[in-house]
């Protein structure tokens, strides 16, 4: 096949819902349609991620950015302006149209535009903006070629599209632009003094200081629990005299509930996944007097979906 044909099957695996593997100069993604939330539930499963941390949507230019963001301040301008396409990721609040799935139901999204020529070409022949985490099992170091991704993701990846070696080898600098100064979240392969030179001081995160500043993506996640108090579904827990919301794989049909949310009566967990934010949203716009869980299957993408449940409860 030569380059263009496996471009072409690429677009059509991504149009399927599938995944891709996807070279960038950084190192190699695990993409996805960013837009489609059954697809991005693919990422989380090929993973084996035990959690839903949020994932960098890649975009091929300033103007595919400006579409997912509420915002494209000054900074972000001066920025894409200086070090796009290239491995700087800038946090902006997000608009509507991503789904909760890719931020991990944070306020922002996180955006870059990559250098690789496959990438690009990928991204401009798709059309849409691809999430992609690093294309490696979870807790596994990141690859840097197409056969590392072979190698640790096998057959849970439809395709890897071969651009040899990563010339940057290391993760892109991600920063987020929702606070003022803006924030370093993660060193990476843009130097923050060349940041600094463009837009004046950025606040890293000392890991030692408990302060207001946004933290790692799992600390952050409490932020994002209900409104409504949330409890596993424990024997004796009784909804009487109250109005309760139920959350679970399927309905399993209890009475006393006000309203349940069956993430995939099907019993897929992956489709259990892609629901599960947005679930989470409609039960806590309900005015529920409180929201019980019922436990996920404790593998796969249940891992992740309980983690983030257990993150919910309240106290
Ligand atoms: O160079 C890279 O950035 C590579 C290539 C494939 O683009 N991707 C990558 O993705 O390293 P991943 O998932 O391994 O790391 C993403 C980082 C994590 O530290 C995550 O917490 C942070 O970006 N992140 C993603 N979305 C975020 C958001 N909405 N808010 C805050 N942090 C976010
Ligand atoms: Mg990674």
């Amino acid at each position: 096949m030569t380059a263009r044909d496996l471009i072409d099957e690429a677009v059509a695996i991504l149009q399927s819902g599938g995944l891709v593997g996807l070279p960038t100069e950084t190192v190699y993604g695990l993409a996805a349609d960013a837009l489609n939330p059954l697809a991005v539930a693919g990422i989380y499963q090929a993973k084996g991620r035990p959690q839903f941390n949020p994932l960098i949507v890649h975009v091929p230019d300033v103007e595919s950015a400006e579409n997912l963001v509420e915002t494209w301040p000054t900074r972000a301008r001066q920025l894409a302006e200086t070090f796009w396409p290239g491995p700087l990721t800038l946090v902006l609040p997000r608009k509507a149209l991503v789904p909760d799935i890719v931020t991990a139901g944070l306020p922002g999204v996180a955006l870059r535009c990559p250098a690789h020529e496959v990438a690009r070409e990928l991204l401009r022949r798709f059309g849409r903006p691809l999430a992609a985490p690093s294309a490696n099992r979870s807790g596994s170091v990141s690859p840097t070629t197409a056969q590392h991704v072979r190698d640790d993701l096998g057959d849970r990846v439809q395709l890897v599209l071969d651009g040899g070696t990563c010339l940057r080898g290391v993760e892109s600098t991600v920063l987020s632009l929702m606070t003022d100064p803006p924030t370093l979240l993660r060193p990476g392969a843009t130097a923050v003094e060349d940041i600094e030179r463009r837009i004046g001081p950025v606040k890293r995160l000392d890991p030692h200081y408990a302060d207001d500043a946004p933290r790692s993506p799992g600390m952050l996640s409490r932020h994002y629990a209900t409104r409504t108090p949330l409890c596993w579904l424990e024997p004796g827990l009784s909804t009487a005299g109250k109005r309760v919301g139920l959350i679970a794989l399927r309905n399993p049909g209890l009475p006393g509930y006000a309203m349940v949310e069956a993430l995939s009566p099907a019993g897929d967990l992956r489709e259990a996944a892609a629901n599960l934010f947005a679930a989470m949203r409609r039960l806590d716009a309900a005015h529920l007097d409180a929201i019980h869980a019922l436990r996920f299957p404790d593998r796969d993408l249940g891992l992740a979906i309980n983690d983030r449940l257990q993150r919910a409860t309240h106290g």
